[in-house]
């Protein structure tokens, strides 16, 4: 079901990163773009997003995506091939998707970070709230998705950056970002901390953010004065944390399932998942 009444209407895909981890597929092919079952990451991002009342996707991209670009469009020679055949079919979500959604790209030059990957969409978003999807966080759900249950809680709190949280073990918190905060309603929490990665030693504690963002749009003027962090580089944490100061930012204990996609288990994991909905 689609949301209606979204106020949330673009959504920024940061897309641009080399997938190492997955060498030697990544290597002429997107992360993005390797599929679980028959469908590229990027397009379950595209189609929660959709679900949440989204209607502009806009993807931060970087050397080598171009078959991002395609994958989103028509393909003529292709469809004609198959026009009349119960091939068709198959291509019917996507199709809908490329009819009905904008798409717009920008390339991020130069890889430095999260925070600098979000900054280098700013042309495309401009001054209004925006949502943000790593497609590599795949959440499912079968009753509203993850950015569809952020979207309610952003209606209630208009001022406020969200960032969807979950329990991981204590040592995998240097894996992720990490907050800490006060509970203001039951799985909402107004983050009061927020460190990119700290070993579990030094972990606030082990609320781990996932892939799912609301962020208000000065949050492009602060990344322009975060300093580099975690790895050298601009950190969308880091930022955050300059509002979290000011009671600004809340974290989400989503309903529903994550994979990690990013990794090879949660690869196999969301694979295995969507296998045994069919
Ligand atoms: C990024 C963020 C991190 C967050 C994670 C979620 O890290 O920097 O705060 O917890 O995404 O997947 P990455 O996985 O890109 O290293």
């Amino acid at each position: 079901m689609i949301l209606k009444d979204s106020i949330i209407k673009k959504c920024l895909f940061p897309a641009a990163g080399y997938g190492t981890r997955f060498l030697p597929a990544t290597k002429a092919i997107p992360k993005e773009m390797l599929p679980i079952l028959t469908k590229p990451l990027l397009q379950y991002g595209v189609e929660e997003a959709i679900e949440a009342g989204i209607d502009t996707m806009a993807i931060v991209t970087g050397r080598g995506k171009r078959a991002i670009e395609d994958h989103f469009d028509r393909s003529y020679e292709l469809e004609h091939q198959i026009y009349g055949t119960s091939k068709e079919l198959l291509m019917s979500e996507i199709r809908s998707i490329v009819n009905n959604y904008t798409f717009s790209y920008t390339r991020q030059v130069e890889m430095k970070g999260l925070g600098h990957a979000i900054l280098t969409g700013q042309a495309l978003i401009g001054d209004e709230p925006f949502a943000v999807i790593l497609a590599d966080d795949l959440c499912d759900n079968d009753n509203k998705s993850v950015l569809t249950q952020m979207i309610e809680i952003h209606k209630k709190y208009p001022d406020c950056c969200i960032v969807a949280v979950e329990e991981v073990p204590k040592e995998d918190t240097n894996k992720y970002g990490v907050i800490a905060g006060e509970n203001i309603e039951e799985n909402l929490i107004k983050v009061n901390n927020m460190v990119e990665k700290p070993e579990p030693k030094d972990a606030p504690s082990n609320l781990a953010i996932i892939g799912r963002y609301i962020l208000m749009p000065e949050i492009f003027e602060i990344i322009k004065t975060t300093k580099p962090g975690r790895g050298g580089e601009i950190q969308i944490t880091d930022a955050l944390l300059t509002l979290a100061k000011q009671g600004k930012v809340l974290a989400y204990k989503f309903d529903g399932k994550r994979f990690d996609c990013g990794s090879i288990d949660g690869f196999v994991e969301a694979t295995n998942w969507f296998y045994a909905k069919l």
